[in-house]
Protein backbone atom coordinates (compact mmCIF):
# COMPACT_ATOMS: atom_id res chain seq x y z
CA UNK A 1 0.00 0.00 0.00
CA UNK A 2 1.43 3.04 -1.10
CA UNK A 3 1.02 5.88 1.51
CA UNK A 4 2.00 9.59 0.45
CA UNK A 5 4.52 10.41 3.45
CA UNK A 6 3.76 14.04 5.14
CA UNK A 7 6.86 16.10 6.36
CA UNK A 8 4.74 19.11 9.18
CA UNK A 9 6.69 21.49 11.08
CA UNK A 10 4.62 22.38 14.38
CA UNK A 11 6.13 25.88 15.35
CA UNK A 12 4.50 25.63 18.64
CA UNK A 13 4.91 29.10 20.50
CA UNK A 14 7.64 30.24 18.20
CA UNK A 15 7.99 33.54 15.79
CA UNK A 16 7.20 36.70 15.09
CA UNK A 17 5.94 38.43 11.83
CA UNK A 18 9.66 39.29 10.81
CA UNK A 19 11.11 35.14 11.80
CA UNK A 20 8.09 33.74 10.42
CA UNK A 21 8.44 35.85 7.35
CA UNK A 22 12.50 34.59 6.84
CA UNK A 23 11.16 30.87 7.49
CA UNK A 24 8.73 30.86 5.19
CA UNK A 25 11.13 32.67 2.54
CA UNK A 26 13.44 30.05 3.49
CA UNK A 27 11.15 26.82 2.78
CA UNK A 28 9.69 28.09 -1.01
CA UNK A 29 13.13 28.39 -2.28
CA UNK A 30 12.70 24.15 -1.76
CA UNK A 31 11.96 22.63 -5.02
CA UNK A 32 9.20 20.39 -4.83
CA UNK A 33 9.01 17.10 -2.93
CA UNK A 34 7.13 13.99 -3.13
CA UNK A 35 6.11 14.39 0.40
CA UNK A 36 3.51 16.92 1.64
CA UNK A 37 4.51 19.39 2.70
CA UNK A 38 2.71 21.18 5.91
CA UNK A 39 3.74 23.99 8.41
CA UNK A 40 1.71 24.96 11.87
CA UNK A 41 1.92 28.41 12.75
CA UNK A 42 0.89 29.77 15.50
CA UNK A 43 -2.50 31.29 15.46
CA UNK A 44 -1.63 35.20 14.84
CA UNK A 45 1.17 34.31 11.86
CA UNK A 46 -2.00 32.15 10.08
CA UNK A 47 -2.89 35.06 7.98
CA UNK A 48 0.49 36.33 7.28
CA UNK A 49 1.68 32.87 6.29
CA UNK A 50 -1.52 32.26 4.29
CA UNK A 51 -0.46 34.65 2.24
CA UNK A 52 3.11 33.51 1.60
CA UNK A 53 2.10 29.92 0.73
CA UNK A 54 -0.43 31.00 -2.24
CA UNK A 55 0.36 29.10 -5.16
CA UNK A 56 3.41 26.71 -3.49
CA UNK A 57 2.91 23.32 -2.58
CA UNK A 58 3.26 23.86 1.02
CA UNK A 59 -0.05 23.49 3.31
CA UNK A 60 -1.36 25.34 6.18
CA UNK A 61 -1.96 24.16 8.94
CA UNK A 62 -3.19 25.06 12.84
CA UNK A 63 -2.14 23.54 16.10
CA UNK A 64 -5.42 23.23 17.92
CA UNK A 65 -9.08 24.47 17.94
CA UNK A 66 -12.28 24.25 19.60
CA UNK A 67 -14.72 21.67 19.69
CA UNK A 68 -17.54 24.29 19.89
CA UNK A 69 -18.95 26.13 16.20
CA UNK A 70 -18.88 29.48 17.95
CA UNK A 71 -20.11 31.59 20.56
CA UNK A 72 -19.05 32.61 24.17
CA UNK A 73 -15.69 30.30 24.70
CA UNK A 74 -13.21 33.35 25.15
CA UNK A 75 -9.54 33.28 23.81
CA UNK A 76 -10.81 29.80 21.66
CA UNK A 77 -10.60 29.27 17.67
CA UNK A 78 -12.95 27.44 15.60
CA UNK A 79 -13.02 25.33 12.85
CA UNK A 80 -14.64 27.85 10.25
CA UNK A 81 -12.22 30.36 11.43
CA UNK A 82 -9.25 28.24 10.49
CA UNK A 83 -11.10 27.53 7.53
CA UNK A 84 -11.15 31.32 6.65
CA UNK A 85 -7.76 30.87 6.59
CA UNK A 86 -6.83 28.08 4.35
CA UNK A 87 -5.90 25.99 6.91
CA UNK A 88 -6.39 22.11 5.50
CA UNK A 89 -4.83 20.27 8.53
CA UNK A 90 -5.33 20.63 12.62
CA UNK A 91 -4.12 19.17 15.04
CA UNK A 92 -5.68 17.49 18.03
CA UNK A 93 -4.52 15.81 21.55
CA UNK A 94 -1.10 17.11 21.15
CA UNK A 95 0.64 16.56 24.10
CA UNK A 96 1.78 19.50 25.37
CA UNK A 97 -2.53 20.51 25.56
CA UNK A 98 -3.42 17.15 26.95
CA UNK A 99 -0.38 17.92 29.69
CA UNK A 100 -0.55 21.26 30.12
CA UNK A 101 -3.95 22.45 29.63
CA UNK A 102 -5.89 19.22 30.62
CA UNK A 103 -7.15 18.36 27.54
CA UNK A 104 -8.81 14.59 28.04
CA UNK A 105 -9.61 12.14 25.80
CA UNK A 106 -12.88 13.24 25.64
CA UNK A 107 -12.52 16.46 24.80
CA UNK A 108 -9.78 15.56 22.39
CA UNK A 109 -12.24 13.51 20.46
CA UNK A 110 -14.96 16.08 20.30
CA UNK A 111 -12.26 18.39 18.88
CA UNK A 112 -11.51 16.20 16.00
CA UNK A 113 -15.17 15.63 14.99
CA UNK A 114 -15.47 19.25 15.07
CA UNK A 115 -12.43 19.32 12.79
CA UNK A 116 -13.80 16.81 10.23
CA UNK A 117 -17.17 18.63 10.44
CA UNK A 118 -15.79 21.37 8.94
CA UNK A 119 -13.88 19.04 6.12
CA UNK A 120 -10.45 20.09 7.40
CA UNK A 121 -7.79 17.06 8.22
CA UNK A 122 -7.42 16.31 12.29
CA UNK A 123 -3.82 15.43 13.09
CA UNK A 124 -4.57 13.33 15.89
CA UNK A 125 -1.91 12.80 18.73
CA UNK A 126 -1.34 10.09 20.79
CA UNK A 127 1.76 8.95 22.68
CA UNK A 128 3.03 7.67 26.39
CA UNK A 129 4.66 8.86 28.98
CA UNK A 130 8.21 7.42 29.97
CA UNK A 131 6.50 6.30 33.30
CA UNK A 132 3.84 4.59 30.68
CA UNK A 133 6.48 3.26 28.98
CA UNK A 134 8.52 1.87 31.65
CA UNK A 135 5.28 -0.37 32.91
CA UNK A 136 4.77 -1.24 29.63
CA UNK A 137 1.95 0.57 28.80
CA UNK A 138 2.62 2.22 25.72
CA UNK A 139 -0.06 0.49 23.03
CA UNK A 140 -2.47 0.64 25.90
CA UNK A 141 -2.07 4.30 26.44
CA UNK A 142 -2.45 4.59 22.25
CA UNK A 143 -5.15 2.22 22.22
CA UNK A 144 -7.44 4.30 24.62
CA UNK A 145 -6.80 7.44 23.05
CA UNK A 146 -7.47 6.14 19.70
CA UNK A 147 -10.54 4.41 21.19
CA UNK A 148 -11.89 7.67 22.33
CA UNK A 149 -11.91 8.97 18.92
CA UNK A 150 -13.48 6.16 17.21
CA UNK A 151 -16.13 5.68 19.73
CA UNK A 152 -16.91 9.24 18.85
CA UNK A 153 -16.32 9.50 14.96
CA UNK A 154 -16.43 5.63 13.69
CA UNK A 155 -13.30 3.73 12.26
CA UNK A 156 -14.79 5.13 9.10
CA UNK A 157 -14.03 8.70 9.39
CA UNK A 158 -10.03 7.55 9.82
CA UNK A 159 -9.98 7.82 5.94
CA UNK A 160 -9.84 11.22 6.77
CA UNK A 161 -7.73 11.87 9.70
CA UNK A 162 -4.00 11.52 10.11
CA UNK A 163 -2.17 9.84 13.01
CA UNK A 164 0.93 11.26 14.98
CA UNK A 165 2.37 9.11 17.24
CA UNK A 166 4.65 11.00 19.46
CA UNK A 167 5.98 9.15 22.39
CA UNK A 168 5.70 12.20 25.55
CA UNK A 169 9.61 11.15 26.31
CA UNK A 170 10.90 12.02 22.95
CA UNK A 171 9.10 15.66 22.82
CA UNK A 172 11.70 18.28 22.99
CA UNK A 173 14.42 16.34 24.86
CA UNK A 174 16.87 15.90 21.78
CA UNK A 175 16.29 12.27 22.42
CA UNK A 176 14.39 10.38 19.55
CA UNK A 177 12.62 6.90 19.47
CA UNK A 178 14.88 4.58 17.55
CA UNK A 179 13.39 3.47 14.08
CA UNK A 180 13.32 0.36 15.58
CA UNK A 181 10.85 1.49 18.32
CA UNK A 182 9.52 3.74 16.64
CA UNK A 183 8.19 1.35 13.41
CA UNK A 184 6.93 -1.28 16.88
CA UNK A 185 4.52 1.35 18.00
CA UNK A 186 3.41 2.04 14.43
CA UNK A 187 3.24 -1.54 13.49
CA UNK A 188 0.82 -2.28 16.15
CA UNK A 189 -1.25 1.03 16.14
CA UNK A 190 -2.03 0.23 12.38
CA UNK A 191 -2.54 -3.42 13.82
CA UNK A 192 -5.04 -2.31 16.33
CA UNK A 193 -6.64 -0.10 13.57
CA UNK A 194 -6.85 -3.32 11.26
CA UNK A 195 -9.66 -4.82 13.84
CA UNK A 196 -11.96 -2.20 13.26
CA UNK A 197 -11.06 -2.05 9.24
CA UNK A 198 -8.43 -3.65 7.28
CA UNK A 199 -8.83 -0.97 4.04
CA UNK A 200 -8.34 1.86 6.98
CA UNK A 201 -5.94 0.42 8.33
CA UNK A 202 -3.75 -0.02 5.51
CA UNK A 203 -4.65 3.53 4.07
CA UNK A 204 -3.88 5.56 6.94
CA UNK A 205 -0.73 7.60 7.64
CA UNK A 206 0.63 7.69 11.00
CA UNK A 207 3.74 10.11 11.29
CA UNK A 208 6.44 10.00 13.95
CA UNK A 209 6.86 12.91 16.37
CA UNK A 210 9.66 13.55 19.07
CA UNK A 211 12.95 14.87 18.47
CA UNK A 212 13.48 14.36 14.67
CA UNK A 213 16.11 15.90 13.23
CA UNK A 214 17.73 15.18 9.57
CA UNK A 215 19.78 13.16 10.69
CA UNK A 216 17.25 10.76 12.59
CA UNK A 217 14.99 10.97 9.54
CA UNK A 218 16.36 9.11 6.70
CA UNK A 219 16.04 5.27 8.87
CA UNK A 220 12.46 6.97 10.28
CA UNK A 221 11.77 7.10 7.00
CA UNK A 222 13.01 3.70 5.58
CA UNK A 223 10.48 2.07 7.85
CA UNK A 224 7.05 0.13 6.48
CA UNK A 225 4.95 2.14 8.84
CA UNK A 226 6.49 5.43 9.16
CA UNK A 227 4.52 7.76 7.06
CA UNK A 228 6.43 11.00 7.53
CA UNK A 229 7.11 13.09 11.18
CA UNK A 230 5.86 15.75 13.26
CA UNK A 231 8.46 18.29 13.23
CA UNK A 232 8.77 20.23 16.34
CA UNK A 233 12.34 22.46 16.96
CA UNK A 234 13.88 21.02 13.86
CA UNK A 235 11.18 23.02 11.74
CA UNK A 236 12.40 26.19 12.92
CA UNK A 237 15.40 26.03 10.61
CA UNK A 238 14.63 26.23 7.33
CA UNK A 239 17.81 23.93 6.20
CA UNK A 240 17.21 21.49 8.68
CA UNK A 241 13.51 20.93 8.16
CA UNK A 242 14.38 20.85 3.83
CA UNK A 243 16.69 18.36 5.07
CA UNK A 244 14.05 16.10 6.77
CA UNK A 245 11.84 16.62 3.84
CA UNK A 246 14.34 15.74 1.13
CA UNK A 247 14.99 12.21 3.26
CA UNK A 248 11.32 11.69 2.97
CA UNK A 249 11.96 11.19 -0.74
O1 LIG B 1 4.38 18.15 17.43
C1 LIG B 1 5.74 17.86 17.25
C2 LIG B 1 6.49 18.07 18.49
O2 LIG B 1 5.80 17.69 19.62
C3 LIG B 1 7.85 17.43 18.49
O3 LIG B 1 8.72 18.38 19.02
O4 LIG B 1 10.85 19.56 19.22
O5 LIG B 1 10.69 17.10 19.80
O6 LIG B 1 10.54 17.85 17.40
P1 LIG B 1 10.29 18.21 18.85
Amino acid sequence: MIRQKIVAGNWKMNGSKESVSLLVDGLLKMEGSSAQVVVAPAFPYLSQVSGMLSGSHIVLAAQNASDQPKGAFTGEVSTSMLNDFGVKYVLAGHSERRSLYGESDAMVAHKVKAILAEELIPMLCIGETLEERKSDKTLEVCERQLNAVIELVGIDAFENIVIAYEPVWAIGTGVSASAEQAQGVHESIRKYLSTFSVSVSQQSQILYGGSVKASSSQALFAMPDIDGALVGGASLDADEFIAIIKAAG
